[in-house]
């Protein structure tokens, strides 16, 4: 069973990607709803919750967890993969939705060790959307300036976008606050250069068109879904020791009340809201 966490239904959008690319194995989601967003929160409580998620996930059986939050993942996972894993779950692996993201921006893979110095690459300038707490880490930065040093990062901080998500904010609302944060970017030095945005919090593909529409027309959208999909396929071939074949089955937990998840999930496919509640620890209500 492969485990798929996020703070809440952002993670719904890369699952659908998943369950699409490997239909027959198993995924159980948990969406730590009750505590949502977590982008606003500080780093301690950001590592504490993510770690209460992946131990919750190893006891339910997942030997394979996607952290689909890219600000669990840039608080979270380094000190999860370096000091924690390798003395409580060695047989465990812990990957995050940043990296195939990071990949499609530099062109490199994760593993290069050294800059790439291609002598033909353009100078290139990218812009990141993502929440306060994923930009202060400055992760998308340190990881795609140590790849690709050519390559310009503006960070956006995006500071309601995902609560108003979660909380079923109406279109005018999220049209509104996608608007301001293009002009917020726009504003930036440099931004006038920008070739690429990176919508690098899962939570924002429900918001593309409103970026769509508010972004330069020649600006490239990169949203992490299908990407994501890909890399996990890819990262199952490359090691049949992580993969469980399985039925297909979805199995979507909540620590929030399910019966008051948003709108926002209906724009799924009915199997990807049928949410139980659970206590922390997986245990169910
Ligand atoms: N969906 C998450 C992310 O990718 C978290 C958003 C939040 O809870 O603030 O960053």
């Amino acid at each position: 069973m492969i485990g798929v966490f996020d703070s809440g239904s952002g993670g719904l959008t890369v699952l659908e990607a998943l369950h699409r690319a490997l239909p027959d194995r198993d995924f159980l989601y948990f969406g730590d709803h009750a505590r949502a967003p977590y982008g606003v929160r500080d780093a301690q409580e950001v590592d504490a919750f993510t770690r209460e998620a992946v131990v919750s996930l190893i006891n339910a059986g997942c030997r394979l967890i996607v952290l689909a939050c890219n600000t669990a993942a840039a608080v979270a996972l380094r000190p999860l993969q370096q000091t924690w894993l390798p003395y409580n779950a060695p047989d465990v692996r812990v990957l995050g939705v940043h990296v195939p993201l990071v990949e499609a921006i530099t062109r490199c893979d994760w593993n290069t060790s050294v800059p790439i110095k291609r002598a033909e690459e353009k100078k290139r300038t990218v812009a990141v959307f993502a929440t306060p707490r994923t930009v202060e880490t400055g992760s998308f930065v340190t990881e795609i300036t140590s790849r690709s040093p050519h390559i310009t990062v503006l960070q956006q901080a995006c500071p309601g976008l995902a609560g108003a998500i979660e909380a079923g904010a109406s279109l005018q609302e999220i049209d509104s606050l996608v608007a301001g944060y293009v002009d917020e970017l726009m504003s930036q030095e440099g931004a006038q250069e920008i070739d690429s945005a990176a919508l690098a919090c899962t939570h924002y593909p429900f918001a593309y068109d409103q970026f769509r529409t508010a972004l330069p027309p020649h600006v490239d959208v990169l949203t992490q879904p299908l990407m994501v999909a890909a890399a996990l396929e890819d990262y199952l071939r490359r090691r049949p020791e992580c993969d469980q074949p399985g039925n297909g089955t979805l199995t979507l937990l909540t620590s929030g009340d399910p019966t008051r998840l948003n709108g926002i999930i209906k724009r799924l496919p009915p199997a990807f809201q049928n949410f139980k509640q659970i206590n922390p620890g997986l245990a169910p209500v």
